[in-house]
């Protein structure tokens, strides 16, 4: 699907089909009135009504505003790719609401087709966003940042959808390496040796049983003259069967999205370089695959953590947390940033807490949860704050060692963790650190706004958003 920004007036624009955005306010002028209420049109959000005679196909709005073009626009786009027609236009309404006309046809018309030995067809080749706004030079930018989130949104989407039987820590490491060629960032890979070398045994624990060796991969984007430093961290693990504490079969499926935030690093560095953004990306990720052996970690097994720390294992499936614990350590030894945000599919909890199409945001410093919050919302993804307090502290003490894998008590288990990763953020870094809980915002098994059926991309957009404006 190729998508173009042209410079010019809707009607002289060569297209099969012209595509409309409208509220119900504007039904009321509309040419095609009558037909419009024949065919039951009331231009509800998300609704659409295909006038194929008129060349015309229409889509409702509730508002002009970028959210709710964004998933008119996945509405849209699904429809069409079930038609056989060639090319599209659109007229483009402003500038705040280009990018989500963008995202809604790249993430809203995302499939995943690797494993379909016949994979649909799709007949739309172009789509043609027209415009005479005596703006376009900025019109033209905002699209091609849009265009660059998107894409970028998609590549993660690819890594996380695909089977854990192809995608393991070691290929992890090799879809890594190959951005890093792609895209001109540095790139160190630390093998299992280097990661003894290191003391890292909290993450080697929890791959010990796997046939995949772990790794930790270092990707940096250094521009001349960056403004800031960033270091993103991500749960990579590429499968999560729970180890010993076994998870139940049906928990068990889905479970290749443990990467999921190990794969939004990646997809966030991939943007900011494409961006050229004036802000230095440091993305560190844990690979890892929980699985079980005869030398699997185990429930009651004490860990030395790179940082010193001991860890009391309760079970094996709070395995996450364990493996960030030694990357968040490694991040801070080897980079000075101004702000860390891990990514990871940590906890159910937060699901429960939030639902499912919210991340969760952890941290000490409100005012930058409060900046990330707003250039999520500007970017179209929700999230939600979810308090430390000492109270939750306490659960996770240990009488053995210096902290517990899981909490004394079933509640607040989203926090319980986010306090668990607390442990090994050093003092000096306490306010510029954020955790980003994507359990429920990574993955999902039925549509929801531009997102399709498997890994959404969560982050993606809300971090190139925040890195944008820095
Ligand atoms: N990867 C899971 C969390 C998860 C669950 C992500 C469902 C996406 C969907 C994590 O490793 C895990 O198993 N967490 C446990 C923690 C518990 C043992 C304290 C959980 O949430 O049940
Ligand atoms: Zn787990
Ligand atoms: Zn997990």
């Amino acid at each position: 699907m190729n998508i173009e920004l042209l410079n010019s007036n809707i009607a002289d624009t060569k297209a099969e089909i012209n595509v409309e955005f409208l509220s119900s306010h504007d039904l009321d002028s509309h040419l095609d009135k009558e037909l419009l209420t024949k065919a039951g049109f009331k231009a509800e959000q998300d609704s659409i009504c295909f006038l194929h005679e008129r060349k015309l196909l229409l889509c409702g709005l509730e508002k002009n505003e970028a959210d709710e073009v964004r998933s008119a626009s996945a509405s849209m786009i699904k429809t069409l790719k079930s038609s056989n027609y060639a090319s599209i236009k659109i007229s483009v309404i402003s500038n705040s609401t280009l990018t989500g006309l963008v995202e809604g046809i790249i993430l809203g018309g995302y499939e995943f087709n690797n494993y379909k030995s016949e994979p649909n067809e799709i007949s739309i080749k172009d789509i043609f966003l027209v415009t005479n706004d005596l703006d376009f030079e900025a019109l033209n930018t905002t699209f091609k940042n849009a265009l660059i989130v998107a894409n970028a949104t998609c590549f993660t989407r690819d890594i996380v959808n695909t089977a854990p039987q192809e995608l393991h820590p070691q290929s992890l490491v090799d879809v890594a390496k190959k951005l890093a060629a792609d895209n001109s960032l540095e790139c160190n890979i630390l093998q299992e040796d280097d990661l003894a070398k290191e003391k890292m045994g909290a993450m080697l624990a929890v791959g010990r049983a796997s046939v995949h060796r772990s790794a930790l991969i270092h990707l940096s984007y250094k521009p001349a003259n960056a403004k800031k430093i960033i270091s993103l961290i991500g749960k990579g693990l590429t499968y999560d069967s729970g180890g010993l504490s076994l998870k139940p079969a049906t928990s068990m499926v889905t479970m290749k999205m443990d990467k999921s935030g190990a794969c939004a690093v990646l997809g966030m560095i991939k943007a900011a370089s494409e961006m050229k953004l004036d802000v230095e990306i440091h993305a560190f990720i844990g690979a890892v695959e929980n699985m079980i052996g005869g030398n699997a970690y185990k429930p009651d097994d004490i860990l030395v953590s790179r940082s010193g720390t001991t860890i009391e294992v309760r079970n094996t499936d709070a395995e996450g947390r364990l493996v960030l614990a030694d990357v968040l350590s490694y991040a801070q030894d080897n980079v000075k940033a101004d702000n860390i945000f891990d990514f990871a599919t940590l906890t159910g909890a937060c699901m429960v807490a939030l639902g499912q199409y919210t991340t969760g945001l952890m941290g000490h410093s409100n005012k930058l949860k409060h900046d990330i919050s707003r250039a999520a919302t500007a970017s179209g993804e929700l999230t939600g704050s979810l308090p430390f307090n000492r109270h939750l502290k306490k659960l996770i003490k240990s009488e053995i060692a210096d902290i517990c894998n899981t909490a004394s008590k079933p509640y607040g288990g989203a926090i319980t963790a986010g306090l668990f990763l607390d442990k090994f953020i050093l003092e000096e870094n306490k306010d510029k650190w954020v955790h980003f809980d994507i359990a429920g915002s990574a993955y999902t098994e039925s549509p929801w706004d531009c997102n399709v059926y498997g890994g959404t991309g969560a982050g993606v957009r809300m971090i190139s958003e925040y890195l944008k404006n820095i």
